[in-house]
């Protein structure tokens, strides 16, 4: 077998390349980027198993994650999984980015290994952001009202964004597909064609090891197989073994089911939001766009940009003192804000306003009138005083076939 298939690919070469010694120094630091990937298939793997049961629309969701959750058979374990890989992955990935800055090797000749690597992290942070809909509960629901709200206040495009993310005027269950399509097909298929670009360029250009490495010693260190490899693999299982207790220990939360109408509700994102959220607070009135868009893009970019910004020597962070400093500041003001936006008050939404007691009658009635246009009935003043506030005539809605059916009951008895 090995014969047939080395006469047919390059294996003895590939091999060879596997073999090649790495740099000396090299630390469990570096196995950070693997740790990103493990996470990544674990994630594909749990969501493939949740995608089995769940069902994206607004009345089949909640109770779908609900099953999963209490019926399905370890239905909570793949879901703990699943939950708490999210929040790994993010931190997993933060931490190989600072792993990058500590040692510079984002510096020539690895800017594009770089870029591709602010590509993936946005990717991370979007499966978080599509991922929190899904279960369509309260917290599901109005942080995405808030998410959307900002993604509005864009210039020029922001509306538009806005529009095409909520798949119309407001959230409901275009919105749900939409995001789950983003989730399970869009973001999937992105995320793997960036690490796929990202390990070539990291392959490519060889591991940068640490600064103090000499020329000398970047063909010295230990061979990428077996040892870098078997050391990954020890920290794969590790990982896996704490998010398994996590998963197995900690219930993931599910709140009731989502209730557009219920505007005293107090949103708030996934935690790696939090320090987002926090920033919308100091600049409000004409000033919001400061917090919504303006400072995030400009972060954004000039991540992008940092390896064409800082064309310092290559050496250990503490050794280069602008980017020591900015990089102090901003890993301070993302954990500072974090904290403070968790246990902040409540943020004013202005989508969805509580509806008064004038906007809420008038929907009543427009409800009650179609319903009784269509099954040709009329509820009396007392009726529709006494179904609690109205409130069960109020959420009443009629799905198409519903009014086609009664639409032709109705001609026939004529
Ligand atoms: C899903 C997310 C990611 C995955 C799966 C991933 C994977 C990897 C792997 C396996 C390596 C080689 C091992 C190592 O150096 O740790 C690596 C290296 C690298 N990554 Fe990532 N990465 C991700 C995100 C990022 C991010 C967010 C950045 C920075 C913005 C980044 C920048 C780099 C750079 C510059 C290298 C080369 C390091 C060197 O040669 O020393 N990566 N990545």
């Amino acid at each position: 077998m090995r014969q047939f298939l080395s006469e047919r690919l390059p294996l003895t070469e590939f091999s060879e390349h596997l073999r090649k010694p790495l740099p000396k120094h090299i630390n469990l630091l570096f196995s950070l980027g693997s740790l990103a990937m493990f996470l990544l298939l674990l994630q594909a793997a749990t969501g493939a198993f949740l995608a089995l049961y769940y069902s994206p629309s607004p009345e089949h969701a909640h109770n779908a994650v609900t099953y999963i959750s209490e019926e399905v058979p370890f239905g909570a374990f793949v879901r703990g999984l699943h939950h708490w890989g999210a929040s790994a992955m993010v931190i997993i990935v933060f931490l190989h980015l600072l792993r990058v800055v500590l040692y510079g090797s984002y510096k020539a000749p690895r800017e594009l290994t770089w870029i591709f690597g602010v590509l993936l992290l946005l990717v991370v942070l979007g499966f978080g952001f599509t991922g929190y809909l899904l279960p369509w509960d309260e917290k599901a629901y109005w942080a995405t009202v808030v998410g959307v709200e900002i993604a509005s206040t864009a210039p020029v495009l922001g509306d538009f964004v806005a529009k095409v993310m909520r798949g119309g005027t407001e959230i409901g269950a275009v919105t749900l597909s939409r995001f789950y399509a983003l989730h399970t097909i869009w973001l999937p298929w992105l995320a793997f064609g960036l690490v796929g670009v990202h390990l070539f360029f990291v392959r490519y250009y060889g591991s940068s090891g640490t600064p103090q490495n000499t020329p000398e010693d970047m063909k010295m260190g230990k061979p990428f197989y077996p040892h870098q490899v078997f050391e990954d693999v020890v920290g794969m299982f590790i990982l896996f073994v704490v998010l398994a207790c996590v998963a197995l220990f900690v219930p993931v939360p599910l709140e009731d089911v989502a209730d557009p109408t219920n505007a005293d509700y107090d949103p708030r994102p996934e935690w790696y939001f939090l320090f987002l959220f926090q920033l919308l607070k100091y600049f409000q009135g004409p000033l919001e766009i400061i917090g919504t868009f303006v400072i995030p893009t400009v972060g954004m970019v000039l991540l992008l940009l940092l390896p064409f910004l800082d064309r310092s020597e290559r050496a250990v962070l503490w050794k280069r003192p602008i980017a020591l400093t900015v990089t102090s500041v901003s890993v301070a003001a993302i954990v500072g804000l974090t904290i403070l936006g968790a246990s902040s008050p409540k943020l004013e939404t202005q989508e969805a306003p509580q509806p008064t007691a004038e906007t809420e009658n008038t929907l009543l009635t427009e409800a009650v009138e179609e319903a009784e246009e269509v099954f040709d009935f009329q509820l009396t003043e007392e009726e529709i005083e006494g179904t609690e506030g109205g409130a069960e005539v109020f959420d009443f809605q009629l799905t198409e076939e519903e009014i086609e059916g009664a639409r032709e009951v109705k001609q026939e008895s004529q």
